[in-house]
């Protein structure tokens, strides 16, 4: 396995893998690697020749007074599991090194990257969507591995790929959960004990909320007041940004799953503590 700092040695490297002819995958994370991570590397093994990891924590989708510098790091931990998982080049650029001073040009993906968590967390996707197209002119992979964990994020790319006809393939990957059901997350290491022992509240309500839409019974106003109450009882649950029913590829919100023509997506976002928790699932009708 090879570690590369530089663009021009990462260019190199890519340049080197298309002449040879062989297929490249690429798994953009921000370190602190967990099994979700490991998911998208042991799918991109599968389907192809050679496995790039990016591992680059991006200043431009943080927000002011956001996590950015407690941000969990662990380098010389992460490259020891990308070694394990036997992927064959770590991207790990520094910031310097990604932004250049005069930084003037970001990618906005209008109306999606104001909703849900864009609504709550100004220019994120604005921050994700421009370092994921820089990475993508970089390395050139023919596939790009995305979790489902971070649904927003992954519709957003995906849009952005076809609008602006990026020559890549998105590949999504579903969300790997500990046994109790919360998605893996690197934030979780923010939780105390107690805190943990309640975070799986999240996907439980979404799971009800799911169980409530297939009944048929009840409108989606109704099933949001029943999740909102179920949350809003835990004592650990310190603020709800959104609990939402989205289109999962326009990510409008659906007035009514009765007679719905597509696939509903539950999506929500809560501060348990401190800590923000995002999670979701779609629900096929
Ligand atoms: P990060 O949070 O490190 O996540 C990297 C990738 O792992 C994302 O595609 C995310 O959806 C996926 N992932 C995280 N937890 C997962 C889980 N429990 N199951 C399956 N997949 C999971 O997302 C980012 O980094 C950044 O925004 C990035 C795309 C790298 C741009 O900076």
């Amino acid at each position: 396995m090879k570690t590369i700092k530089t663009k021009d040695e990462m260019r190199a490297v890519s340049a080197k893998l298309i002449s040879q002819g062989r297929t490249f995958g690429l798994v953009p994370t921000m370190g602190y690697l967990h099994k979700g991570h490991i998911s998208l590397i042991e799918s991109s093994k599968k389907k192809c020749d050679a496995t790039i990891i990016s591992i680059f924590v991006n200043p431009i989708q943080f927000g002011p007074g956001e996590d950015y510098d407690k941000y969990p790091r662990d380098t010389q931990r992460d490259i020891e599991i990308a070694l394990k998982e036997e992927v064959d080049f770590v991207f790990i650029p520094e910031s310097k090194e990604m932004y250049l001073k005069n930084h003037l040009t970001y990618v906005n993906i209008e109306k999606m990257d104001k909703v849900m968590c864009g609504h709550f967390r100004e220019n994120h996707f604005r921050g994700v969507s421009t370092v994921v197209l820089k990475l993508f002119n970089i390395i050139k992979p023919d596939y790009v591995f995305f979790g489902e964990k971070d649904f927003q994020q992954l519709t957003i790319i995906k849009k952005m790929v076809n609008d602006l006809d990026v020559d890549v393939k998105i590949v999504s990957c579903k969300t790997i959960r500990e046994p109790d059901g919360l998605a893996m997350s690197s934030r979780n290491k923010y939780l105390s004990e107690k805190e943990r022992k309640n975070a799986a509240i999240l996907y439980n309500t979404i799971l009800f909320a799911e169980k409530e839409i297939k009944k048929g019974c009840k409108d989606l106003e109704e099933i949001k007041k029943e999740c909102l109450e179920i949350l809003n009882q835990n004592e650990f649950i310190k603020k709800i940004d959104y609990f939402d029913f989205r289109d999962p590829e326009t990510l409008d919100e659906c007035e009514s799953a009765h007679g719905s023509l597509h696939d509903i997506l539950i999506a929500s976002a809560v501060y348990i503590g401190e800590t923000r928790l995002i999670d979701n699932k779609v629900v096929l009708l």
